[in-house]
């Protein structure tokens, strides 16, 4: 659709809400006016609602610490009690948690009244291991049901879990293990990737091969009967331990500040940021939101976010929130294509989805493939669409009205990061008129502006400026582990101690709707996925052809921005052309994983510098855009750009 027909078009449709999903809708407009009032007030009428509490809180907030923000003081919980046993003591034990759909097509059904059972045996089975309130557990899995189970088993006995995405690398997993002070991690033998078995359990055992490994056992489901190296002393197969274990295990409230997980994101340094969570605050957080945002009606709703639990998104929309309000949802162990472009299609009919959550880069990929094969499935069940991760361009956000709401499914673009711990900034459902492209205003009870460079908050239309939160909220980060002076630096600093820094351009459009424009410190977002810059570069130079590296993330039509790198070789070493690019990707993947790996890597006898030596990334981001290379007055020698220009030249002649 050309820019002309788009806006056209846009300008023709009535997107403001329908009168029947209003007088439905949990959202009302009446929230946003109680947040205003009494921002304090409304977060806890938010949990004392949405949460069952052990022991009441007596504060809700304290911030006299700032930026280490203590909310709902003196509560005690348990998060496993609060998305588990509540609803089973309510009387919903036969409600459906969760329909499991394997890739090849095995399917398990899990009720509430099962979910008690699996998580009290795995609860049971991790303090057999000797795991005890504070102690760290990682969890190396893929989408599948035993992966909620372990997670919620951690919550139950208070140990906090980090969960690494399974498309890490050994290299990756060792790292987060070792920053974490893992004691036991909780892997399998292997994973379905398109049919075929992917081994897993061998990344964990290369892992804690290095000497400082802090774990002493490994816990092993056992998924596609792969063969797996074994040490009797260490590794445990989960259907010999936690099948032996007692159905029933008793939850101890935890305080409200009680550590709930850490998710290891990628910063602009090389070290990824241990983010952690706490108990009460990000619960009331996930389970509101997901309430309000995705308008969940747990009786009737059968809802289904397509996102891996090994990153945020699918902590607080596949695990906390959707548990916690005692939700039925899909959980999906493979890929959108396997064993056809259909699949996703064919599971929401199967299972008559009415509430979808997944990403822009998704939506492209089906744009791609076509209309046509959404439209051989009944989609008519889907009331409410989400997309999270990055921006979502209007062309996409029309196509998946259109091809996949029924052109009358409410879309949420929801604003939000592993920091916020939840959703920030998305219209409501039955509230909002909706604006495509944009993620319009802070949710109630959430407060944003955008600031220039000189740190003045403006609310002039279309002038780009940088995106702060201005209170602090439940859900928030409770600093990055082990390194307080870096979140203070990383979130803090960049406009004062008033202001949660993002880390994401943003401007207003003429109606005051916020639109996100892209980070602007050096993370890329590739397909939804956080990735750094400086950590690919020092996967790069760690390989012993690499003198120096330089990468950028480029604009790509289906993934949002794609990794592309410049490289210097050493010296000795002898440039063989693609042969050294395919190397020099394996390394990347070996290094970090799969999702790291460069689309481009660029051979390059220098890099452009400023005369204090930093990396002019900008000027190499017009190279990898093929875009007329921007101004080139500060660079140290200005030939530079020529001399990989004729390179690039050079490398398409071939
Ligand atoms: O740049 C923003 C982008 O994703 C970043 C957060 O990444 P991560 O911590 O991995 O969490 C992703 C899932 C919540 C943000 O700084 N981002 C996320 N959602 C959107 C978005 N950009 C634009 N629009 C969104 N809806």
């Amino acid at each position: 659709m050309s820019d002309d027909s788009l806006s056209s078009h846009l300008h023709e449709m009535d997107l403001s809400p329908a009168a029947e999903f209003t007088a439905q809708a949990n959202g009302t407009a009446q929230m946003y006016d109680d947040a205003e009032a009494d921002h304090e007030g409304f977060w806890a009428a938010q949990a004392r609602e949405r949460l069952t509490w052990a022991t009441d809180f007596e504060q809700t907030l304290d911030w006299s610490g700032a930026p280490f923000a203590k909310w709902y003081v003196g509560g005690t919980l348990n998060v496993a009690y609060n998305c588990v046993d509540r609803h089973v003591e309510a009387g919903h034990g036969d409600r459906v948690a969760i329909h499991f759909e394997g890739e090849r097509g095995d399917t398990r059904t899990i009720t509430y009244a099962d979910l008690q059972k699996e998580v009290a045996k795995a609860a049971n089975a991790l303090e057999s291991l000797g795991v005890s309130t504070g102690d760290r557990v990682a969890i190396y899995m893929p989408m599948i049901p035993e992966t909620v189970f372990t997670m919620l088993a951690c919550a139950r006995i208070g140990a906090p879990h980090s969960v690494i995405f399974g498309g890490f690398s050994a290299e990756a997993l060792h790292t987060r293990i070792a920053d974490a002070e893992a004691r036991v991690v909780v892997t399998t033998d292997g994973q379905w990737r398109r049919g075929k078995a992917a081994p897993l359990k061998a990344a964990v055992v290369a892992a804690i091969a290095h000497d400082d490994s802090p774990v002493e056992k490994v816990l092993v489901v056992k998924r596609t009967d792969s063969e797996v190296e074994w040490d009797d002393q260490r590794d445990v197969w989960w259907h010999d331990l936690v099948e032996a274990q007692s159905d029933t295990h008793e939850a101890r409230p935890m305080d409200s500040e009680h550590p709930l997980f850490i998710l290891y994101t990628s910063g602009t340094t090389g070290k990824p940021k241990g983010i952690f969570h706490t108990t009460g605050g990000y619960l009331t957080h996930a389970a509101y939101t997901n309430a309000v945002v995705h308008d969940l009606h747990p009786e009737t709703d059968v809802y289904w976010c397509t996102a891996d639990v090994g990153w945020v998104t699918g902590h607080s929309y596949i695990v906390y929130g959707p548990l916690a309000n005692g939700a039925t949802q899909v959980l999906y162990e493979g890929t959108p294509d396997s064993p056809h472009q259909g699949r996703w299609w064919e599971i929401v009919e199967k299972y008559k989805v009415s509430i979808l959550y997944t990403a822009p880069t998704a939506i492209r990929t089906f744009m791609k493939w076509g209309a046509d094969i959404p439209a051989k499935s009944d989609l008519s069940s889907i009331r409410v669409l989400g997309s999270v991760g990055e921006p979502i361009n209007p062309e996409a956000w029309l196509w998946y009205r259109k091809h996949i709401g029924g052109d009358r499914a409410p879309i949420v673009d929801t604003w939000w990061q592993t920091e916020t711990g939840a959703i920030m900034i998305s219209p409501l459902p039955g509230v909002t008129t909706l604006e495509p492209g944009s993620a319009q205003r802070p949710i109630p009870g959430i407060s944003a502006e955008i600031l220039d460079d000189d740190g003045q908050p403006f609310t002039e239309p279309e002038k780009v400026g940088y995106l702060v939160l201005t209170k602090p909220w439940p859900g928030m980060l409770r600093g990055i582990w082990g390194d307080p002076d870096r979140y203070r630096e990383t979130y803090w600093s960049r406009f004062g101690p008033k202001y949660y820094f993002a880390g994401d351009g943003a401007k207003y459009d003429a109606k005051g709707n916020i639109w996100l424009l892209g980070r602007v410190d050096d993370v890329m977002n590739v397909s939804g996925h956080r990735l750094s810059t400086a950590e690919i570069e020092s996967a790069l130079v760690s390989h012993p052809s690499v003198a120096e590296a330089a990468v950028v993330g480029a604009a790509d039509e289906t993934t949002g921005q794609a990794v592309c790198a410049f490289v210097i070789l050493r010296g000795e070493a002898v440039d063989h052309g693609e042969e050294t690019v395919q190397e020099l990707r394996n390394h990347v993947a070996q290094e970090i994983g799969p999702i790291a790996k460069p689309r481009q890597i660029m051979i390059v006898p220098e890099l452009p510098k400023t005369r204090s030596g930093k990396i002019m990334r900008r000027l190499l981001k017009d190279v990898a855009e093929n875009r007329e290379v921007g101004d080139v007055t500060t660079l140290a020698d200005s030939s530079v750009m020529s001399l990989i220009q004729q390179g690039m030249s050079a490398d398409s002649a071939d």
